[in-house]
């Protein structure tokens, strides 16, 4: 069965940086949001190596450079261009909105409550003691 999904407004399109990379929060994760020549793509900020925040990364309009080691990343398809990475961003579905970059998330369901057992009765804990 397909996951259910939705468009949330990520950040601003005047508060990203013309030609580079704006780091933008969303429900607790961190965003890359690239302003290419081809458009606006986003990925998580996590680098695929070890995790480094790739927004404080070089960003020359197509590539993003890992702070850290200096993995290289084409920020337009998440693919892996130099060592030491070998995975890929992960790529987030992105579209500009009524002036809002907004990004395709799965719909979170409300976790299910405790199952209800009852009221406690002082009968089992005598039991259990016996
Ligand atoms: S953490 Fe990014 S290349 Fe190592």
């Amino acid at each position: 069965m397909p996951q259910e999904s939705v468009w949330q407004n990520l950040i601003a399109i005047e508060d990203c940086f013309r030609g580079d990379v704006t780091e933008a929060r969303l429900a607790r994760q961190t965003y890359a949001v690239y302003d290419t020549p081809d458009g606006i793509t986003v990925s998580l900020a996590r680098c695929s190596h070890q995790g480094a925040n790739l927004c404080y990364g070089y960003f020359d309009g197509r590539t993003i450079e890992c702070p850290l080691h200096q993995g290289l990343f084409d920020a337009r398809s998440g693919k892996a261009l130099a060592a030491p990475a070998t995975r890929p961003l992960r790529m987030i579905e992105a579209r500009i909105c009524e002036g809002w970059v907004q990004i395709n998330r799965p719909l979170q369901k409300p976790s299910a409550p405790p199952p209800d057992n009852g009221p406690e009765t002082g009968d089992s804990a005598r039991r259990d003691q016996s």
